[in-house]
């Protein structure tokens, strides 16, 4: 399946270059969120909010466009050469690379916002611990975005970019190496006063 392989540090590398925009999009909202939540206040049948007041359009629009410009940042890397012994790849040129980078972001939130969903029907509020889901949700909703969405730009780009590059160490990286990340940067968020709770 992937032809990008190499030794396991490759590997960690090859996984988290595609991840660090999932990263940066899931800590972004803290930053840019805010404001009017996506559910409006409204109610579940249940009592509790449908998504609670953490999840609002800022962060859901706003945070992708934070790993967009890193996409961009992170192809030029890699098209200059700087990491050619690493085996990471371009994603194809700034402008394919905003989109892609978009699509990731986009593919976190939402993915953070279904797990919200779930939460606020299993009686958990905002901001309350459910591991592993609180970890693991936007890993999720970026690989399930930007799998349908290498399908979607087959035709242009002549390969399927996510199987081309992803075999299954890299999913194994990802979801192993993500939940220990996740922590050390929410009590860093924490620490700065950023995050109420260290998780
Ligand atoms: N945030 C936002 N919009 C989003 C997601 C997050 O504004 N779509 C902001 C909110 O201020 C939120 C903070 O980022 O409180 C941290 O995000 P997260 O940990 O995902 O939300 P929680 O408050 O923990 O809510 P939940 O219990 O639903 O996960
Ligand atoms: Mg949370």
């Amino acid at each position: 399946m992937a032809v990008v392989d190499g030794t396991w540090w490759q590997i960690i590398l090859q996984a988290l270059w595609l991840m660090l925009p999932a990263y940066l999009a899931n800590m972004a909202p803290v930053f840019v969120g805010g404001g009017a939540p996506i559910d409006g206040g409204r109610i579940w049948k249940d009592g509790n909010p449908i998504l609670g007041p953490g999840k609002t359009w800022r962060g859901l629009l706003l945070a992708p466009l934070v790993a967009a410009v890193l996409v961009i940042v992170l192809d030029w890397i890699a098209r200059a050469g700087y990491l050619d012994g690493v085996g990471v790849v371009s994603f194809g040129g700034p402008a394919i690379a905003f989109v892609f980078g978009y699509i990731l972001g986009l593919g976190a939130l939402v993915g953070d916002a279904v797990k919200s969903f779930f939460k606020r029907r299993r009686d958990r509020e905002r901001g309350a611990p459910w591991p592993p889901f609180d970890q693991l949700d936007f890993v999720v909703g970026t690989l399930v975005f930007g799998h349908v969405f290498a399908l979607l730009m087959w035709p242009v780009l002549g390969e399927n970019w996510m199987l081309v590059r992803w075999g299954g160490w890299h999913y194994a990286v990802v979801f192993l190496l993500t939940p220990g990340l996740h922590f050390l940067v929410n009590v860093l968020g924490y620490m700065i006063g950023k995050k109420e709770v260290p998780w």
